[in-house]
């Protein structure tokens, strides 16, 4: 009997973790940060993940795991089913080729000398045996998607808004059309009132190359409409993970409910108490004991001090919190 494959995913992730090792000055032994802790999660074809949480939490530490830019201390790694670790040279060449990234501040991503065009069919230049001309109509085709003139071809980044250039990016990301495409926070340098129409043109792309997203953002109300899962992250740790409906809907994490009561909405539940988020973010060198939001929860018991809550499955998603139940009931 054949085993035909029920899962089309494009990344999986299996408890992915990094440590930084970080100097503490003179005669002091080092310490380790746990910027990434047990990070798990399956990502399919043209479907988005949003990983959410506040600075620090460690979201940039996943997009540089994911994107192969760093390794992690401890996990696995799949792409399109491929194991990375233990991957050949050339296989790892194909795998980043698989994994495009765009970042927060699209200038500083870009060459400031080299014209616009050449950028965006760098990758095909790299990676192809396309002629000049073949390049430049497929640099062309791309440019028209994102919303770019052909005469913005001959241009350098500096004359753009902030705005075209993050559609630069964008489009030199999509050139070999990636598999998995991870966007760090790649509107919150960018005006409000543009912030939308990006969105939409990263969403026109993913239904056209059918690509799986990883997009990141500090701010749950910016990926409500285009996250299909969420992920919710607190000091390296996922805390909440599943559907987006189910999260925005009934989110069943302190955490994540503190961060959608920070988040204006036009129909607030009069029934729902407000979380707000009191006091610091803990010191990632020392992490709190047990679990690491307890500090801030309003719930926390003495259980909560010393018992770090694992993942369980509750109402259609993951979560971390010990007391999910009796706070939810
Ligand atoms: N190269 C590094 N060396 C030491 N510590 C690091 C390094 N990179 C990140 N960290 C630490 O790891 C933790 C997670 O950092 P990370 O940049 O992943 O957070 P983030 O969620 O992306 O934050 P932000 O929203 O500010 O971009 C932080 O405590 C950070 O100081
Ligand atoms: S485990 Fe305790 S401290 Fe942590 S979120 Fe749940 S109730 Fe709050
Ligand atoms: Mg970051």
């Amino acid at each position: 009997m054949s085993v035909i494959a029920t899962t089309d995913a494009v990344l999986t992730a299996r408890d992915l973790t990094r440590h930084y090792s970080v100097s503490r000055g003179l005669f002091q032994p080092a310490a380790s940060v746990q910027a990434l802790n047990g990070v798990s999660f399956e990502l399919q074809a043209g479907k988005t993940l949003a990983v959410v949480g506040e600075s620090g939490c460690g979201k940039s530490t996943l997009a540089r795991a994911l994107t192969l830019i760093e390794e992690p201390s401890s996990g696995s790694l799949q792409i399109a089913g491929q194991e990375v670790a233990g991957a050949s040279r050339a296989e790892r060449k194909q795998l980043r080729r698989d994994v495009q990234m765009v970042f927060q501040n699209p200038y500083a991503s870009l060459n400031p000398r080299q014209k616009v065009g050449d950028q965006i069919g760098e990758p095909l230049l790299i990676n192809t045996q396309l002629s000049r001309l073949e390049r430049r109509d497929k640099v062309q085709a791309m440019m028209q998607q994102v919303g770019l003139r052909p005469e913005h071809y001959q241009r350098y980044p500096h004359m753009f808004s902030g705005g075209q250039r993050q559609r630069i990016a964008l489009a030199r990301a999509m050139m070999l059309q990636p598999k998995v495409l991870v966007a760090d926070e790649p509107t919150s340098a960018l005006d409000v009132s543009i912030q939308a129409q990006v969105l939409n043109l990263f969403m026109d792309l993913q239904e056209e190359f059918n690509t799986g997203y990883v997009f990141i953002s500090h701010n749950l109300s910016v990926v409500r409409h285009v996250a299909d899962d969420v992920l919710v992250m607190y000091l390296g740790r996922p805390v909440e993970m599943g559907p987006s409906e189910h999260i925005y809907s009934r989110p069943l994490h302190p955490y994540t409910q503190a961060l959608l009561s920070a988040t204006p909405t036009i129909h607030p539940d009069p029934n729902k108490p407000k979380i707000k988020l009191s006091g610091e973010l803990p010191n990632p060198l020392s992490p709190p004991s047990g679990c690491a939001f307890h500090q801030r929860c309003p719930y926390a018991t003495e259980r909560c001090h010393s018992e770090l809550p694992q993942l369980r499955l509750l109402e259609a998603r993951q979560v971390a919190c010990h007391h999910a139940e009796t706070i939810n009931g």
